[in-house]
């Protein structure tokens, strides 16, 4: 289990000082109620798997301090929100779709002002390489933009009322209640944002709680948060998960759990809540999306998407290729072409131009990854590559990898890449069909039938077969998901509407008295929820 010294070139002596944002940053500020509040008690340390050179080893750099909030506090938070719900009477329940766009446009413009502070935070907070994290930003502001029209335009198919067996009804989408979105630490803005701002749009109230590697982030957007929302609509909690979050979801007051992380967390959740059919709850969890290539693959043509599949940002991906079945005739071909390409890949700080392997976030996470090819390595698999120092983990493959090796089953969520040599490739299927995951697959091969067989296959296991192409979450208009202990919910511009809102009718028989009534209501624009304004 040693460190290797030779990675020592991949760090920096020092810190060049244009590259980080603002360092330290001691972030007390939280928002409760519309209001800024400054913690005074206990703060969490954050240190970045950016590291420096240090005695022949590794410092990790310190990155400054976010609250360490009590349960009081949390509690708190919560409350602010249940009022700013208020049973759906509160301000913002009752405001029409177009006011809530408007308030969600201006957020989003507050936060466009402060892209470059937010990226370099990605980039120190969790090792995402700038180009990446650059990205991961322009596509939650593309995701917000596509989801405020999306609400416009479900507002506009429901302002009319329909009659169906003589009953007059108008059928909308009405807001759930108080929201708790949790996010994940490799897309700690995109992803939390993902289930945040369909919430917030369609009308509920929000307690937020940004990941523990990827909260510092969040500090350039808690002004715009308190001013672009009214009070109690958004509440920030920090603070370490098992203290703060329990409280909350015992509480029974959390109406819609948004959690994306492990499903070990996500089932403890949903038990604290007392009333578990009054929680909605919409998950993103583990998975271990696999790789088949068929009998018939051309290893030459697929194996830059394979690298990519299985190594983008490290392998810290859900949907990253985990596991690879190959035609036992193919393996050496497949683990050399692959080698030589895994080689080739660009090492070093995530604030460099071009790298693609950055160091590691979350803490223990490379003697995680060589225990893994360690317990490989005895159990007769050849590791290549890898190698380790501080968070800076060489991507690995290992090959040949069969069942009890700890790499065929566990989700590693980092740069190793077990390879399993099959005779048939029905095997491929077994190992999807008994995994605990089903969230999707990627074939590799040209033939039609063979094709056509497998997709037939792995629809009724996995939510996405990718044909000849790695596994992925967008477009953000496709829908997102998985079955067993992948998902619950469904996610993409669209779903989020439906998963944070319900179909809820009002409905009268047709007469006279029932049409005038109505009439008066809209006319007078008496509701909030009947109405027939349209939305432009
Ligand atoms: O970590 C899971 C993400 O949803 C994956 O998204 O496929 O766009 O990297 P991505």
């Amino acid at each position: 289990m040693a460190e290797n010294s030779a990675l020592l070139k991949y760090f920096p002596t020092e810190l060049p000082a244009d590259v980080a944002p603002g360092l330290p940053s001691q972030q007390r500020r939280y928002l409760i109620d519309g209001r800024i509040e400054e913690w005074k008690g206990p703060m969490i340390e954050v240190y970045s798997p950016v590291c420096v050179q240090k005695d022949n080893s590794v410092e990790p750099v310190y990155l400054g301090s976010a609250p360490a909030m009590d349960e009081e506090t949390a509690m708190r938070a919560l409350d602010a929100a249940v009022r700013a719900w208020d049973r759906g009477n509160g301000l913002w329940p009752r405001l029409s779709a177009e006011q809530r766009i408007q308030a969600v446009h201006a957020f989003t413009k507050r936060m466009e002002e402060r892209r470059e502070e937010i990226v370099r935070w990605i980039v120190f907070e969790i090792g995402k390489p700038r180009s990446e994290a650059e990205k991961e930003f322009d596509r939650t502001t593309e995701y917000i933009r596509d989801t405020l029209n999306a609400v416009k335009e479900g507002a506009r198919s429901t302002a009319r009322f329909t009659v169906e067996q003589g009953i007059l009804a108008q059928i909308r989408r009405a807001p759930l209640g108080v929201v708790l979105c949790m996010g994940p630490f490799n897309y700690p803005l995109n992803e939390t944002f993902a289930t945040f701002i369909p919430a917030l749009v369609m009308g509920n109230t929000v307690l937020f709680k940004p990941p523990k590697n990827g909260i510092l982030l969040y500090g350039p957007l808690l002004e715009a948060m308190a001013e672009c929302f009214p009070p109690g609509v958004v509440n920030t909690v920090y603070g370490d998960g098992p203290v703060v979050i329990p409280p909350v979801m015992r509480s029974g007051k959390v109406d819609v759990l948004a959690f994306i992380g492990s499903s070990r967390v996500a089932d403890q959740l949903k038990k604290e809540h007392p009333h578990p059919h009054k929680l909605r709850a919409i998950l993103g969890m583990g998975a271990k999306n696999a790789a088949i290539l068929l009998p018939d693959v051309k290893i030459e043509s697929v194996i830059d998407e394979c690298l990519r599949g299985a190594l983008s940002y490290n392998g810290q991906r859900c949907t990253a290729l985990k596991i690879f079945f190959v035609p036992r005739d193919k393996g050496e071909q497949f683990v050399e072409a692959f080698r030589e390409k895994m080689a080739s890949l660009s090492v070093g700080m995530p604030y460099l131009d071009g790298v693609q392997i950055t160091p590691l976030p979350i803490e223990g996470k490379s003697q995680y990854l060589q225990g893994l090819v360690e317990d490989a390595v005895s159990q007769g698999a050849v590791a290549y590559g890898g190698g380790y120092l501080g968070p800076l983990f060489l991507p690995a493959i290992l090959y040949p990898v069969k069942k009890g090796m700890k790499a065929y089953e566990e989700e590693q969520f980092g740069p190793v890449v077990p390879v399993v040599p099959y005779d048939d490739p029905e095997e491929a299927l077994d190992w999807i069909v008994e995994s605990h995951y089903g969230q999707q697959a990627s074939l590799f091969g040209e033939d039609p039938a063979q094709v056509a067989h497998f997709v037939d296959e792995l629809v009724h296991q996995v939510c996405r077969v990718n044909l000849n192409s790695q596994c992925q979450r967008g477009p953000d208009v496709f829908p997102f998901t998985g079955r067993k202990g992948s998902a619950e919910g469904t996610l993409s511009v669209s779903d989020a509407l439906r998963a944070f809102s319900i179909r809820t009718l009002v409905a009268a028989k047709e007469n006279d008295a029932n049409r005038a009534l109505l009439r008066k209501i809209t006319e007078e624009r008496l509701s909030s929820f009947i109405s027939t304004d349209f939305l432009f």
